[in-house]
């Protein structure tokens, strides 16, 4: 079987207007500039505004325009749309279905949502590359959105300095043969359901409907255990990263950019020291906008192109981690 090879034709990215600082946060709960700076490297993060039309699928739309414009395509060029969101719009029907709607696709294109949390974007960057390989598609939009305000909890401090919304968005087609630059070179979804409880959302789903007493208990939030997430976080990144590296006979040097999930900077510093990999070939914008989940990895990938780092050709490494636990990690030549 003739297979395909993947090429990122386009990138995209948005993020709310409105601007939260550590010190506004710090007006809300017991928490400091330095503490968050010293612990996350978060200053600030951008929180969506319904009344502006900044859902997720709003703010999943603004991104995906910037992507199909950088792509040189029409909505109706694509053929799949597949978008990461942890928590949509609506419960159903899901973001992608809205998402196809908003952009003005008529060509009734199949459409999926992944939840993996802050996983799910590279995860999902897996299954679009297998669907572009074996040609079952030409053109897939992926899109990962977060609009983490609406289910963060801000009288707990453990979670609320760390989050902001946003969305980023590839376009995904086939490099064609006489380009032979780009394509997805390798990549790796793994899961520990055993640590699922560390990082929670545990009401609101099928099993404990919203009720009023959860409201008045302030239940409806994500829950997170941060030492357990981090300790994973960075060993399973960095092992995947190794593992990539080391079955595709490469290593860190033949890496020229290295973008991790945009969590927390000791973790991706931590994980940088794990794989040798020089600070300046690290892609880092979480002072800007804290931790996007999904979108993270998108946003920071077109920054990156828009800034002239990222050139076509170069080998970029994604590694990621979220609730679940999940972790996923892909190597490719942009
Ligand atoms: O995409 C996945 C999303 N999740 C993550 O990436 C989370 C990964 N984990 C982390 O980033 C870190 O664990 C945190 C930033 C959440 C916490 O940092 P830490 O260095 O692991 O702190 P800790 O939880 O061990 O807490 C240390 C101390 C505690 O006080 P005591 O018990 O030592 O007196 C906390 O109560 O810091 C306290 N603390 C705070 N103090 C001021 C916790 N949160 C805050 C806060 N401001 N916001």
């Amino acid at each position: 079987m003739k297979l395909f090879k993947t090429k990122i034709l386009g990138t995209g990215k948005y993020h709310p207007e409105k601007i939260i600082t550590n010190e506004d946060i710090s007006k809300m709960v017991e928490t400091t500039n330095e503490w968050i700076i010293q612990r996350t490297g978060i200053k600030e993060r951008r929180i969506a505004d319904i009344s502006k039309g900044e859902t997720a699928s709003g703010m999943s739309e603004h991104a995906s325009r910037m992507a199909l414009k950088n792509a040189e395509l029409e909505p109706n060029d694509i053929d799949f749309i597949l978008s990461s969101v942890t928590i949509a719009d609506t419960l159903f029907p899901n973001m992608s279905s809205c998402l196809q709607a908003k952009l003005g696709i008529t060509n009734k294109c199949g459409v999926l949502d992944v939840n993996s949390a802050c996983t799910g974007w590279v995860s999902a960057l897996t299954l679009a590359n297998g669907l572009i390989q074996t040609g079952v598609y030409k053109k897939i939009l992926l899109t990962g959105t977060e609009m983490a305000s609406s289910f963060n909890n801000w009288e707990d401090r453990n979670t609320c300095i760390l989050f902001g919304d946003g969305a980023g968005a590839v376009v995904l087609g086939r490099c064609e043969e006489e380009e032979k630059g780009s394509e997805i070179i390798d990549s790796i979804i793994s899961c520990d359901g055993t640590k699922g409880e560390s990082l929670i959302m545990r009401k609101g789903g099928s099993m404990y409907p919203i009720t009023k007493e959860i409201l008045e208990k302030r239940e409806q939030f994500m829950e997170m255990d941060g030492p357990v997430v981090f300790k994973s976080a960075v060993k399973t990144m960095s092992s995947h990263a190794l593992t990539l590296l080391k079955r595709n006979n490469m290593t860190i040097d033949d890496v020229d950019w290295y973008i991790p999930h945009q969590a927390n900077l000791r973790i991706i510093e931590t994980t940088g020291q794990l794989l040798k990999c020089p600070p300046e070939k690290v892609i880092v914008n979480v002072e800007n906008y804290a931790n996007t989940s999904s979108a993270s990895i998108p946003v920071a990938l077109n920054e990156a192109i828009e800034e002239g780092k990222v050139k076509r050709g170069q080998v970029l490494l994604f590694t990621a981690f979220g609730s679940g636990l999940t972790s996923a990690a892909t190597l490719l030549r942009y």
